[in-house]
């Protein structure tokens, strides 16, 4: 009865005394945190809270995920992946749907080797940002374009085209019905983050740039926002149009009505029309987000 603990007193002995041995002692806690999977010292948990940022991910049943009626934020340990409809060879996670109230899509596309992608609904124009690996881009014409990681194109409604990935790829899509004028057509566009340039921000210390053309045919945006540590959003923001938001680097506080999430990389948020709104950057790296945004239409 009493050897299981023998033995657990004699563990943590031994490995208090390698600890002391290599790092000099008890005042090294980060060191006896690294360690804390092969020996755990005795009262371990007063200093090491479940609750502490490192243990958060592996606490069983949580997740910073919320959800509500003008708001959602997911984080990566709720991702759900299935087979994409007529996509091949490829998982997707559908984080943005109008079961929100949102009336665009949002999804990553995890692409393995030789997937290909399938055409979006008729009359629905589509984005897709790079966020890891590449994909190659062949239009009707057979012309073929390779999208780098940071690298994006716009596919207008009802455009022929197939994306097929080399290795593997993860890909950020939007897709909405196409709200068209008369006399207004939107193009095909490829592009990449870096060529776009930093446009006037009044007002505002964050840097941004624009990845499609702020011409009225195009009914959204998406905007890729740099913000320093400590960097905030001036203005609180209360509007009519609606974001689905990817935060690419770094981490920060983001306020959605009265909640305030900490937030990080690889987070996604659902913001519907109206929601206050308002994002502060911590840590020690820059943050950036990329944000789509409806523009260029009545909202009647
Ligand atoms: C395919 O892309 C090329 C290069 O951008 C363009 O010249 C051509 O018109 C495109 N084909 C179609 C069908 O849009």
């Amino acid at each position: 009865m009493q050897s299981p603990q023998v033995l657990l007193v004699l563990s943590v002995t031994l490995s208090l005394v390698a600890i002391g041995a290599t790092d000099g002692g008890f005042c090294s806690a980060p060191s006896i945190l690294d360690r804390e999977t092969s020996s755990k010292p005795m009262y371990w948990k007063v200093t090491n809270p479940t609750l502490s940022p490192s243990h958060l991910q592996d606490l069983p049943g949580f997740t910073r995920s919320v959800y509500k009626r003008d708001h959602a934020l997911i984080t990566p340990e709720s991702h759900v992946l299935s087979p994409l409809p007529e996509w091949t060879n490829t998982l997707g996670a559908y984080l943005i749907t109008p079961a929100m109230g949102s009336h665009f899509v949002m999804y990553l596309a995890n692409m393995q080797e030789n997937a290909r992608s399938a055409l979006p609904p008729h009359d629905v124009e589509r984005f897709i940002f790079v966020v890891q690996g590449s994909a190659m881009l062949t239009n009707a014409s057979g012309v073929s374009s390779k999208l780098m990681v940071d690298s994006y194109t716009y596919l207008p409604p009802n455009f022929e085209h197939s994306l097929r990935a080399e290795g593997s790829a993860t890909l950020v899509v939007f897709e909405r019905r196409y709200a068209s004028l008369e006399n207004h057509i939107t193009e095909q566009i490829v592009g990449s983050t870096d060529k776009q340039p930093l446009l006037e921000t009044p007002g505002e210390v964050f840097q941004l740039r624009k990845l499609l053309p702020q011409a009225v045919p195009f009914d959204f945006n998406i905007h890729i926002m740099d913000f320093q540590p400590g960097d905030f959003l001036n203005v609180k923001e209360v509007h009519y149009n609606q974001h689905g938001l990817l935060l690419l680097e770094g981490q920060g506080i983001y306020r959605l009505g009265d909640s305030w999430y900490p937030v990080q990389a690889g987070d996604v948020i659902w913001m519907a029309p109206f929601v206050p709104q308002w994002y502060a950057a911590l840590g020690k790296t820059r943050t950036r987000y990329l944000l789509y945004k409806d523009v260029n239409r009545n909202p009647l």
